[in-house]
């Protein structure tokens, strides 16, 4: 008898199949979504590994001017995205961290139901430093009825996503998603060029390790955040202290919280009354993988996906991650809010 060594492979395109397959009623498009945005991933992976060679083998293409070229690589990985995205058919309208208004889809190509928002090159600034970077992106079905997506269909509340994910260029290119049925992380295999399924039905524990902030803001957060912060590192309250790591690039933090448990914070402070990361391209789509995978997100006072926005570029303060530990901002900004009110 023939002995068959080999493992059995999921690519990322067998798995959305066999997801898509469950579905009776699904016409693949939002499949197609899924899979377009992993080619897009593929090639950014390739434009960010190449990063650091920019200064030495494309001197005369690329300027030498570190800022530069991190604008570069936002520029390259946003229109990677758009150029992948907009002649399947499948999207209406799109929106990105990096352009001011609605991105339409040009008039020659068909139309679909969808809408897709994203961040293309989350943590850009530490591209010089070889420190992970990311893309993170949601999908929403449209609400109105014309054959173009308008700011209505964009702005609808995080709860309403069909589809988001995110892809982290680290040690190893992964992509991690959900379409509402749990969350399923992919690793970049280099030499046959596809994703395969390394990590199936994710789940965050529900308390954390570690706590990611930047607390060189600490002078600037109201007594509430600075409250909680003591909290998480056990000077108050007699929790167990939390490690800290903080990467500066969200997706760094939120992939290595959500394997290992703990929270991401990212406070309002005096400057930044609203926060720094933007509701549409970074908290609705993490918010959205982190209940899938059982954890939760807030921005200290009301749930991440119930949040109606108002604006494409509208910001929000953040707390995502293990359950209790969100649940703790929860609280301790209730109870304060209660002291202010009294
Ligand atoms: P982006 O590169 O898409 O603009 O996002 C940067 C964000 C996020 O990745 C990170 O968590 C945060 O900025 C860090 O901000 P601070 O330097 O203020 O901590
Ligand atoms: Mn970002
Ligand atoms: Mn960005």
């Amino acid at each position: 008898m023939v002995q068959h060594t080999a493992t059995s492979v999921v690519t990322i395109e067998r798995f959305i199949i066999e997801q898509e397959r469950l579905h009776p009623e699904a016409t693949g498009e939002l499949s197609g979504i899924l899979y377009d945005m992993g080619l897009a991933a593929k090639m950014i992976a390739n434009k960010v590994r190449r990063a650091g060679l920019a200064d030495i083998l494309g001197a005369t293409e690329h300027s030498n001017v570190q800022g530069e070229i991190q604008q570069k690589l936002d520029i390259f990985a946003n229109d990677t995205i758009v150029k992948a995205m907009d002649h399947g058919g499948r999207l209406c309208a799109m929106a990105s961290e990096e352009e001011p208004g609605i991105i339409p889809i040009p008039d020659n190509f068909r139309t679909g139901k969808y809408c897709l928002m994203f961040d293309p090159l989350d943590g850009s600034s530490n591209i010089d430093v070889n420190v992970p970077v990311g893309t993170i992106f949601s999908v929403m079905q449209k609400i109105t009825r014309g054959r173009h997506g308008e700011l209505e269909d964009l702005l609808q509340p995080g709860r309403r996503q069909v589809a988001a994910g995110y892809v982290i260029y680290g040690s190893s290119t992964m992509l991690v998603y959900t379409t509402g049925q749990g969350v399923h992380g992919f690793t970049l295999d280099p030499s046959i060029g596809e994703f395969l399924l390394s990590h199936p039905n994710i789940r965050i524990p529900d308390e954390g390790r570690y706590l990611s902030v930047n607390d060189s803001y600490e002078g600037l957060w109201d007594e509430g955040t600075k409250q909680l912060m003591r909290k998480y590192r056990g000077l108050e309250g007699g929790r167990r202290p939390l490690s800290v790591r903080y990467v500066g690039s969200l997706v760094a933090d939120f992939h290595r919280n959500l394997l290992g448990g703990g929270i991401f914070c990212y406070p309002a402070n005096r400057k930044a009354p609203g926060g720094k990361l933007r509701l549409l391209y970074e908290a609705n789509p993490l918010a959205f993988i982190c209940e899938q995978a059982g954890g939760a997100a807030c921005d200290g006072v009301t749930r991440v996906l119930d949040i109606q926005p108002t604006e494409l570029h509208q910001r929000v303060p953040l707390y995502i991650g293990s359950r209790r530990d969100v649940d703790l901002a929860t609280q301790t900004f209730q109870h304060h809010s209660e002291l202010v009110g009294a």
